[in-house]
């Protein structure tokens, strides 16, 4: 398999609900490296930017102003079919589809308040951790367990 990057963000609410820690464990314990890390508020250019795709969407105008309604942390995540394997711990993006297991599945009730975003494709992860991170901001590291993972 191949070693990916993908984007990832806590939503508003994450933080409030002390639930960071948490999920981030689940990432890193799954064998995932986060190897970009930040606590932000979105602007609203950045959520519209961000989201573009969905514009005009009956759930955007929610989705927006959901995003910019507190601090993010915003995520680039290393690992193997990195993208599809965050996908899967996120769980479904209908809170009521999420299975038990999964980071939605687990502590959402609400679709608008289904805590993670993760990107659903290499284009979209590359989009996307440009729009959040400076390459500076990147900082890859080893461990030497990647046998043990
Ligand atoms: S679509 O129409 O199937 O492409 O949309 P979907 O992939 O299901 O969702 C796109 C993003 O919108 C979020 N979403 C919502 N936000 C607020 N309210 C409602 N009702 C709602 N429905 C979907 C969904 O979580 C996706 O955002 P991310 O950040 O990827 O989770």
């Amino acid at each position: 398999m191949a070693v990916e990057r993908t984007f990832s963000m806590l939503k508003p609410g994450v933080l409030q609900r002390r639930l960071a820690g948490e999920i981030m464990a689940r990432i890193e314990r799954k064998g995932l490296k986060i190897v970009a890390l930040k606590m932000m508020a979105i602007p609203i250019e950045l959520a519209e930017t961000h989201y573009a795709e969905h514009r005009g969407k009956g759930f955007y105008d929610t989705l927006i102003s959901l995003m910019t309604s507190g601090p993010v942390v915003a995520m680039v995540v290393e690992g193997e079919d990195a993208i599809a394997q965050l996908r899967r711990l996120c769980g479904a993006t209908k809170a009521d589809e999420a299975l038990p297991g999964t980071i939605r599945g687990d502590f959402a009730m609400h679709t608008p308040r289904n805590l993670i975003h993760a990107s659903d494709s290499s284009a979209s992860a590359e989009r996307e951790i440009g729009l959040f991170f400076e390459k500076a901001e990147i900082c890859p590291w080893s461990d030497g367990n990647d046998g043990w993972i």
